[in-house]
């Protein structure tokens, strides 16, 4: 076991900004330390290849999971076929080659102190069931757009196999329950996911609506289903960190340029998760 091993997070780099770079090239060693990229560190193989790099320099362990940016369909080397679960193949792929934690690798188990805790990394998407319930379905795109919102996802991935985004997440959700249920009861777990697992997380004033892109009702009781202490999700580039049934949600997005403090950098911004603080703040 070891004793001052200590776990972070960050998502939402979106590194095609050349003053994120310059500021995450600010970052301390952090030794021993591992870190959880949660997802939208950019949209094509060289950001996450940048960034991989940039994190492994100065931590022990990365571990990484999707956000929609990188299923987007483009490419730093060239035109190809890049629909959504391929993209996503690819850049696990990119992933595992690096030694980097990935969805689709066996969860590790925290080595730092404290009750048994198995790091789970998800991939589940968005299915537009975080919408008000006398909006229908086939209503959802079109209730988002009388606000004028449309997220780019919709031109920029194909799920292809998958009939559509619905059914992708769908079949993610099928695949990442039993995964998450074979887990030993004895453990707790630390979920993470691009996505917020939960509609009542989802606080985005400027674009509400945006909502239904922001993941599904099908994952709202994981968090005590599978024993979490810990939630951690980005997306949204609102920061929070709030109680569920005593459970700590962490939105650690760093986010646009124009959305954190470029003086302060990202250190500033990157999130204990591990050890688990003694207090927690109101629900
Ligand atoms: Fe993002
Ligand atoms: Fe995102």
């Amino acid at each position: 076991m070891l004793c001052d091993v200590k776990l972070w997070a960050l998502s939402d780099l979106h590194v095609r900004y050349a003053e994120t770079r310059a500021a995450l090239e600010r970052l301390d060693d952090h030794g021993q330390d591992w870190v959880i990229l949660a997802g939208d560190i950019g949209e094509t193989e060289e950001h996450l290849e940048w960034t991989l790099e940039c994190f492994q320099r100065r931590f022990a362990k990365v571990l990484w999971v999707p956000g929609n940016h990188e299923l987007w369909g483009v490419s730093s080397r060239g035109p190809g076929k890049l629909d959504g679960p391929v993209k996503y193949d690819a850049m696990v792929s990119l992933c595992r080659a690096r030694g980097v934690v990935t969805p689709e690798d066996p969860y590790l188990v925290w080595p730092g102190a404290g009750a048994p805790t198995t790091i789970a990394l998800c991939f589940v998407g968005y299915d537009y069931s975080f919408r008000p319930a006398d909006v229908p379905l086939d209503q959802a795109l079109d209730w988002a757009a009388e606000t004028g919102v449309r997220c780019t996802d919709e031109s920029m991935i194909k799920p292809a196999p998958f009939a559509n985004m619905i059914e992708w997440c769908q079949a993610r959700v099928r695949h990442t329950e039993a995964r998450l249920a074979a887990i030993p009861e004895t453990h707790r777990t630390v979920l993470v996911n691009h996505f917020p697992l939960r509609h009542d997380l989802v606080w985005i004033p400027r674009v509400p609506r945006f909502s239904i892109w922001c993941g599904t009702t099908l994952t709202e009781t994981w968090h005590t289903r599978f024993r979490a202490s810990v939630v951690v999700s980005g997306h949204l580039h609102v920061r929070s960190g709030q109680l569920r049934d005593g459970v700590r949600f962490e939105e650690v997005s760093l986010g646009y340029p124009q959305q954190y403090d470029v003086e302060k950098g990202p250190r500033a911004y990157l999130r204990l998760i591990l050890p688990e603080l003694a207090a927690h703040g109101p629900a």
